[in-house]
């Protein structure tokens, strides 16, 4: 975001108030901000607080003398990385969609050479009429971006779907629409989180994986433009924005569900821990310590990465091996013996349950450390590298 401008719309709605919020995350990120306010925005915030958040002067009017030549619609776009409109009320997209340009914000939509996203805030009866839904219709037919909405709890206290996304969320879809598109087109199937086997009805066998590599790498995919559905175990992270999530618990499970959707994927990412072993057969009532000390006889799972790699027609697979010592050599072996031509390598210590990572990448051309950091900063590292050997 170090860097970015950005033009914020903010037309009327209650919703007004968290883009306060997304003005102060985007300007701590390092963006320089633009808000544009309409008439019906600033009926709910006025544009004191906007120009006190980011810094710089609010524009609500299509003459403002401020800029030199009078031309504030070109002039905000120009150089800038994208238009955001957060919150869109339902009038400001029907103008939009209709190429209406009666006041500086749809002006400077029109005007402008840059992406435009559009974030919806209204009533549920609004947001499902067939007024508006015709006019998302033409807004998405003329390339812009719909960024939810949200459904829940509504401020006229209505329930569904029609709330603007939280500010986070917008964050978000910035950075994703400012990521080079690596992998667009590609499908992907990804593991993440442990898995628990049922010893009994109230306890499991399971690790310390936490689904924070995972779950970052399934972001990284999607923001790289890969269609991501991501197999996790039971984890308590939030699934990325625009990941497809199958939730699992055992490692049967998990195999199949990443059977049930490798058929049309072109890469296939292991990143979960899965449990090598299951008790054979897990008791129906729970175990009575008064019984004495349990025997419990385990079995192999099978094991998801080896067959997806045996195939026919195998996707490109990506292991994780995660050891606590002699990584090059264990890694080596991982890779050689499920015959999959990339495996990351991290050390145990270093990877489970944190939120950094410091990761090496075993392939045919050798190893290829990357720098340590956020498990967000490894993961693109990662899917950097597996463009490269996909292109
Ligand atoms: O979840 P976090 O807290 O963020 O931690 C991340 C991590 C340490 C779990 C992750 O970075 C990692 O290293 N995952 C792989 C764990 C591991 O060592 O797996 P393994 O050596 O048992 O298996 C090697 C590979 O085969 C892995 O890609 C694994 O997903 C896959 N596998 C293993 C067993 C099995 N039955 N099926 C599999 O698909």
């Amino acid at each position: 975001m170090q860097g970015r401008r950005i033009v914020l719309g903010v037309s009327g709605g209650v919703a007004a108030y968290k883009s306060a919020e997304l003005v102060r995350l985007l300007v701590k990120a390092g963006a320089q901000v633009d808000v544009v306010l309409t008439a019906g925005g600033a009926r709910f915030v006025t544009a004191v607080t906007f120009q006190a958040l980011s810094g710089r002067p609010v524009w609500t009017d299509l003459w403002d003398a401020r800029a030199n030549n009078n031309m504030a619609h070109i002039d905000l776009t120009r150089g800038a990385d994208a238009v955001l409109i957060a919150p869109a009320s339902a009038d400001l997209m029907a103008r939009l969609a209709n190429g209406q340009c009666d006041d500086l914000l749809t002006t400077l939509c029109l005007a402008r050479d840059c992406p435009l996203l559009v974030a919806p805030a209204m009533n549920r009866q609004m947001w499902q009429h067939p007024a508006t839904q015709r006019n998302i219709g033409l807004l998405i037919t003329d390339g812009a971006e719909i960024l939810g909405p949200a459904s829940g709890e509504q401020a006229c206290g209505e329930v569904g779907e029609g709330r603007m996304l939280e500010p986070e969320d917008l964050f978000e879809a910035l950075l994703d629409c400012f990521a080079p598109k690596l992998l667009v087109g590609k499908r992907v199937v990804l593991t993440a989180g442990p898995t628990q086997e049922a010893v009994d009805p109230v306890r499991v066998l399971t690790n310390l994986s936490s689904g924070k590599m995972g779950y970052a790498l399934a972001k990284a995919l999607h923001r790289a433009g890969a269609e991501v559905t991501m197999v996790s175990g039971p984890v308590s992270l939030a699934v990325p924005r625009g990941v497809n999530c199958v939730q699992i618990k055992s490692a049967r499970e998990m195999y199949e569900a990443v059977m049930q959707h490798i058929g049309h994927a072109q890469i296939f990412v292991a990143v979960a821990a899965v449990a090598d072993f299951r008790p054979e057969q897990a008791a129906e009532h729970k175990i009575k310590k008064a019984d004495g000390t349990p025997e419990i006889q385990l079995v192999p799972n099978p094991d998801i990465l080896s067959d997806v790699a045996s195939l026919p027609n195998a996707p490109f697979c990506v292991g994780f091996a995660a050891e606590s010592r002699d990584l090059e050599s264990y890694a080596q072996k991982k890779r050689a013996s499920k015959r999959i031509p990339l495996i990351v390598g991290n050390l145990v210590q270093n990877a489970l349950g944190a939120d950094d990572n410091q990761v090496i990448l075993f392939d045919d051309a050798g190893a290829h450390a990357l720098e340590h950091g956020s498990k967000e900063l490894v993961a693109q590292g990662i899917v950097e590298h597996l463009a490269k050997l996909l292109a």
